[in-house]
């Protein structure tokens, strides 16, 4: 679990890369934030394409852009969208932090609420990669 400082500077993060979403055909910007073990936060927003199945949400922008840096291992990632009211991740980015970030905190933020919930605790019964060891 993360302190609460960290909570807060996580999530600063999130409303920041928010600001900076690339969301002009669903209006709807996301950012998310980061956390590595060596405290690095790496940031990420929605990026949507004209072509709109080519969209990308801002939860795997961030996990990629911590991948790429080398983070070696998720502690956090929180997540903020529009409202008062936290933001819940989509099934892709669920599927997503299960694969890169198993034993990571979620925290899904709103303007006047969060919520904190592991990455386990949104992915019950996952199709993991343990999975492919039984071919
Ligand atoms: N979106 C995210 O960035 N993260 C989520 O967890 C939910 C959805 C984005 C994708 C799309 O650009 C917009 O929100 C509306 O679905």
């Amino acid at each position: 679990m993360l302190q609460s400082e960290d909570v807060e500077r996580l999530v600063a993060a999130a409303r920041s890369a928010r600001e900076r979403a690339m969301a002009s055909y669903s209006n709807f910007s996301v950012g998310a934030a980061v956390m590595c073990a060596d405290g690095r936060i790496f940031e990420g927003f929605n990026i949507e394409n004209a072509s709109y199945g080519l969209t990308i949400c801002a939860e795997r922008v961030a996990l990629f852009s911590a991948m790429v840096a080398g983070c070696g291992g998720v502690e956090a990632i929180a997540l903020v969208g529009p409202g008062a009211e936290p933001l819940s991740p989509c099934g892709a980015c669920r599927q997503v932090m299960l694969e890169l970030a198993p034993d990571a905190e979620v925290i899904m933020a709103g303007d006047e609420a969060h919520l904190r919930r592991s990455v386990r605790e949104l992915m019950p019964n996952a199709f993991g990669p343990e999975e492919l060891d039984r071919t």
